[in-house]
């Protein structure tokens, strides 16, 4: 049975911060428990790719507790973290206070992602991480990180994929479906909250669809990156001069 969290449609987006809600003080716990650790890797694979340098401006759209904003902040970029989840924002306002002095912490503002209160080409880099499959409008989530892009500069996307090999996908698609809602349930009292992640994968299309996307957006310069033989995907795109 589905995930009471992932829902089709008009609320599909209230369920969806319901869901952040409920999880947002075990939120880091439970990503370094069901990812053995490696969601740190890959978010420095991200921020590997995304090549910040010192003084840029840079946008993490769904931050939640922050992990990409701080990264970024450490290599020098001015960030804005952007999330309409309160308690995950909290978390992340929280964990500043630990870099206090050696990083300009990111302003953390609250507000949705398919409506961007940024005008046209602001940054010179904007990153989402595990946030694109939780929007409720792929496309007009997709046209917003392009919308705030400088010319020149990247857009970066951090997900779970869907691996080619259907043997590997299979395997992956089971740990998904029975293991990882355990984490929700013993940590979360309801399964449903991680349940929702491979609900919600499904529907998404992943690294090869949000290829597409940014292709059919005007990104000529693009890549994808499979992690572990796609189970997770980065795409890295660059904006032309127009
Ligand atoms: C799985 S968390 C990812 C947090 C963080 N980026 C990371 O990699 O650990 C997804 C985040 O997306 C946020 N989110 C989902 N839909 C959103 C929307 N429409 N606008 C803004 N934030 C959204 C949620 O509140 C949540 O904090």
């Amino acid at each position: 049975m589905a995930s009471k969290f992932y829902v089709e449609g008009e609320t599909r987006a209230a369920r969806v911060e319901d869901l952040f809600a409920a999880i947002a003080p075990r939120y880091d716990l439970i990503n370094d428990l069901q990812s053995f650790g490696l969601h740190r890797w890959w978010k420095r694979r991200l921020l590997k790719l995304a090549a910040v340098r010192p003084g840029e401006a840079a946008l993490d759209v769904c931050c939640g507790t922050g992990d990409v904003a701080f990264a970024l902040a450490a290599a020098g970029a001015t960030v804005t973290g952007f999330d309409f989840s309160e308690p995950m924002l909290q978390v992340a306002r929280h964990r500043a206070g630990r870099f206090s002095g050696r990083i300009t912490p990111p302003d953390f503002r609250q507000g949705d992602a398919l409506n961007l209160p940024f005008p046209d080409a602001a940054f010179d880099v904007v990153t989402i991480s595990y946030g694109l499959r939780n929007l409720a409008d792929f496309d007009r989530g997709m046209r917003e990180l392009a919308r705030v892009l400088r010319p020149h500069g990247r857009v970066l996307v951090l997900d779970f994929g869907k691996p080619d090999n259907a043997l590997w996908r299979w395997g992956y698609f089971q740990y998904l479906r029975w293991l990882v809602p355990v984490f929700g349930r013993v940590f979360c009292g309801d399964g449903d909250t991680h349940g929702y992640i491979l609900d919600s994968l499904k529907k998404y299309p992943a690294q090869r669809g949000v290829d597409a996307k940014l292709a059919e957006l005007g990104f000529a310069e693009r890549r994808v990156v499979n992690l572990l033989g796609g189970v997770m995907g980065i795409n890295w795109a660059r904006r032309g001069a127009g």
